[in-house]
């Protein structure tokens, strides 16, 4: 039996054409007009609608755990099922060992948070956080295992930071083997000194987080990380990029011809460093690495976006609640959990741009979906509407309002960083591998449905 999706609006990455769409069981089977139909085939009726491939995050921190018993507040079930709300598809979720933990023994870990749990389909990156010999003999395992894909941070020096030299030896083995090198850009040993000083000046607020973390030093760091993938021809992926400082050095590096790939995130598009300013304790649930910026920087990354020289919008979604949670570091600032939740609402958010005029809507469709499925090698089986291709449509309700309000989406999280805004534009239908999982309010997919998206290199 066929679903065919009739008398909507095809948005791709590069066209908007009135056509039909017929899947057959898991893809996409054609597309054109008077396609076949026969008794017993589904007919959606999409008028009025955008039809565009699932949106594919490609950073999420799905049950992250971080400190003592504290993780991330949405696992794979609930966060992924937020996701589908939000209209994606398709998640990459970061493997995050522990300094000391094996790659394999972490990528198992992950499989085992994902598995019987994860409503869409996920890959994963790989988090390289250690940099003693055995981490670096597991690399091909790592590869063979469907995930090729390492992710680095040159911030926080105590758990997750490795030095130049590691990422230069990182990046020398991707290269050869045509893998992507993901990197968290901030000068992690001048931020720890900052934030000392801050400490011994007893400046704990929220507000001093951002204080610690100065844009300058996410610039510089960006430099450097494209100055050592230059040096051994490696490309490199700088994600969730925030400021003028790091799109300026992305800027040149590009000029230049070299290989590199970045990412923003929605809250650095919508919110601002003020956000950590605000009264009583509330400053705590903005707080994120990078920081939110001052406003300016926010004009200049959609500029990025529209020009392309950013490429994807992910979300980073790494949620927290506030009580119990946030509310950790009402004293001092280092003890707040870093993250926003953003999984759900980062489709309708982005499709804000278009409605300002800042992107069309089918750069919409390539931030979102596309351009994370090129990068992250899972073109042609997701990110665009072909034959041959998965099943995952968004069927798109340019009129539909939605609340931002955390009581009125479905992450498990106690506040929204958006509470009180409502705006227009949200998925109706979503569809993964030609199943119908949400439609309207109604959740009709299965926890443990999703799977595992195994990756091949892409470079
Ligand atoms: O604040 C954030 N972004 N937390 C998640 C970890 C990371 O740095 O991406
Ligand atoms: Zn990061
Ligand atoms: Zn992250």
């Amino acid at each position: 039996m066929a679903t065919l999706i009739v008398n909507g609006t095809l948005v791709t990455a590069s066209e908007s054409l009135k056509a039909d769409l017929r899947i057959e069981g898991e893809k996409i089977d054609r597309i054109g007009t008077n396609l076949p139909c026969a008794p017993g085939d589904t007919i959606v009726d999409a008028r009025g609608l955008l039809v565009m491939p699932g949106g594919i995050d490609a950073h999420t921190h799905l049950d992250l755990p971080i400190s003592g018993t504290l993780r991330a507040s949405d696992d794979f079930e609930t966060g992924t099922r937020a996701a589908a709300f939000g209209g994606t598809t398709s998640v990459i979720d970061f493997v995050s060992p522990a300094r000391g933990q094996g790659l394999m023994a972490a990528l198992d870990t992950w499989h085992g948070l994902a598995r019987g749990k994860a409503a869409i389909d996920y890959g994963f990156h790989m988090s390289v956080v250690d940099e003693r010999p055995e981490i670096f003999a597991e690399l091909d395992a790592v590869l063979d295992a469907g995930v090729p894909s390492f992710k680095i941070y040159t911030a926080y020096p105590d758990t997750l930071m490795i030095s130049d030299g590691a990422i230069l030896r990182l990046l020398t083995w991707s290269a050869r083997r045509g893998t992507l090198v993901l990197a968290h850009a901030e000068n992690g040993s001048a931020i720890a000194e900052l934030t000392a000083s801050l400490a011994r000046e007893k400046k704990l607020a929220p507000r001093y987080h951002a204080e610690s973390r100065p844009s300058i030093l996410e610039g510089e760091a960006t430099a450097r990380l494209i100055a050592l993938a230059e040096v051994v021809d490696a490309p490199l992926y700088i994600v969730h990029v925030t400021c003028i400082e790091a799109l300026e050095a992305i800027r040149a590096a590009l000029r230049r011809g070299l290989d590199v790939y970045s990412e923003t995130c929605p809250h650095y598009l919508f919110l601002a460093e003020e956000a950590l300013r605000r009264p009583g304790f509330e400053g705590a649930k903005f707080v994120c690495s990078p920081p939110l910026r001052p406003q300016a920087h926010a004009q200049k990354l959609w500029q990025g976006l529209a020009l392309g020289d950013i490429d994807a919008v992910s979300t980073d979604h790494c949620p927290f609640d506030f009580d119990g949670a946030k509310t950790l570091g009402r004293e001092d600032f280092r003890k707040i959990p870093n993250g926003l939740p953003s999984i759900e609402t980062r489709l309708t958010l982005m499709w804000q741009g278009v409605l300002q005029r800042r992107i069309s809507e089918n750069r919409f469709v390539e931030l979102v979906s596309t351009a994370p499925a090129r990068i992250h090698g899972l073109c042609p089986r997701k990110g665009v509407l072909t034959p041959g291709a998965d099943a995952d449509i968004v069927l798109w309700d340019p009129n539909k309002e939605v609340r931002l309000d955390a009581s009125a989406l479905h992450m498990r999280v106690d506040y929204s960083p958006y509470e009180g805004m409502t705006l227009r534009g949200a998925p109706s239908q979503v569809f993964s591998r030609g199943e119908c999982i949400v439609d309207g309010e109604a959740f009709l997919g299965k926890p443990g449905r999703g799977q595992f998206l195994r990756r091949a290199p892409t470079q």
